[in-house]
């Protein structure tokens, strides 16, 4: 390989259907591919990562020792299905994809590890088998995950997510802008999954039949962004939170940021991702992109990003 190279994952948000998405219901998940995980891959005298942002650095005995730390899980699954041991590389992870916050920060940082080892041998994994390392991976920080985040992160693509289905990647042609916004509180997803299995186990008629009514919602969602119909997406956000706030996975500052957008013009909000903290994610206007924008921000978001469908350009 080159002396030097640098590759990138994007962040994630949940359109619609978290949660309900574990109990084989579909979900829309799309990639954020303004804010993304980089690794950069220079040959070394021994393998090691170095995390930037915390100025951690892992080499091999480190790694090893740590059998069920994700870092190490990604580099062991990567290298066994590579058939080689570890090159001699130093790989340095930055990321720009907040942690614990709904975004898919773990599931990007993964993917960029197996890459850049898979670079260092001037080879390429084809998606589907990063996919599937990168999801091997996922269970460790979140015990039954779906497979939503990691399969749009890796593909970089709008996926329409049913689990035990064929991939299913779509394209949006019609212009959709959305802000999200950060409550600042961290909020770990195997916490919610394991409450909300609790709550469907105690009654599962009734927790059951909210989780078909999300995925319900997701069918319109999709018929919504294909044909461009805002105010339906909007009403199904809106819908989807009501029925989040059922299975106890918003929180007061979710709340809070979803009420001052729909109050500021926004065509409709909810939180994305395992909730109780983390992300939320508005419809907007052009017209009311700036009143959201100032509302969330008074209402104590401590960060908030415009994206818009279809996506901008990737990085790297
Ligand atoms: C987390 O981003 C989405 C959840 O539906 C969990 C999952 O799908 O694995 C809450």
């Amino acid at each position: 390989m080159n002396d030097i190279q640098t590759l990138s994952a994007p962040a994630k948000i949940i359109l619609l259907g978290e949660h309900a998405v574990v109990y084989n219901q579909p979900a829309i998940a799309i990639p954020v591919s303004q804010i993304r995980a980089y690794a950069t891959t220079k040959v070394s005298e021994q393998f090691s990562i170095v995390a930037q942002n915390t100025g951690e650095h892992f080499d091999l005995q480190t790694l090893n020792n740590q059998i069920d730390n994700a870092l190490s899980s990604i580099v062991r699954n990567t290298l066994e299905q590579l058939n080689k041991p570890a090159p001699n590389v130093t790989i340095s992870i930055t990321s720009d994809i907040p942690v614990a916050s709904g975004l898919g920060s773990g599931a990007a940082v993964s993917t960029v590890i197996c890459k850049s080892i898979a670079l260092a041998y001037e080879t390429e994994l084809p998606l589907e088998t990063i996919n599937e390392l990168v999801y091997q991976v996922e269970k460790i920080h979140h015990g039954t995950p779906s497979g939503i985040d990691n399969t749009v992160i890796v593909y970089e693509k709008p996926v329409f997510y049913k689990r035990s289905e064929p991939l299913n990647l779509f394209e949006v042609e019609h212009h959709f802008e959305f802000l999200i916004a950060d409550t600042g509180d961290k909020a770990l997803t195997h916490i919610s999954v394991g409450d909300v299995r609790k709550l469907y186990v105690s009654n599962k008629e009734k927790y059951g039949e909210i989780f078909s009514k999300i995925g319900e919602l997701v069918l319109f969602g999709r018929k919504a962004l294909l044909s461009g119909n805002r105010m339906l997406l909007g009403t199904l956000l809106n819908q989807n939170q009501d029925l989040l706030r059922q299975l106890t996975v918003s929180s007061e500052r979710l709340d809070q940021l979803v009420d001052s957008a729909l109050n500021a013009g926004a065509l409709g909000a909810k939180l994305s991702g395992g909730g109780r903290g983390g992300n939320m994610i508005a419809l907007v206007d052009h017209a009311s992109r700036e009143d959201v924008h100032h509302a969330l921000v008074a209402a104590g978001a401590k960060n908030v990003i415009s994206f818009s469908l279809p996506p901008e350009n990737k990085g790297i």
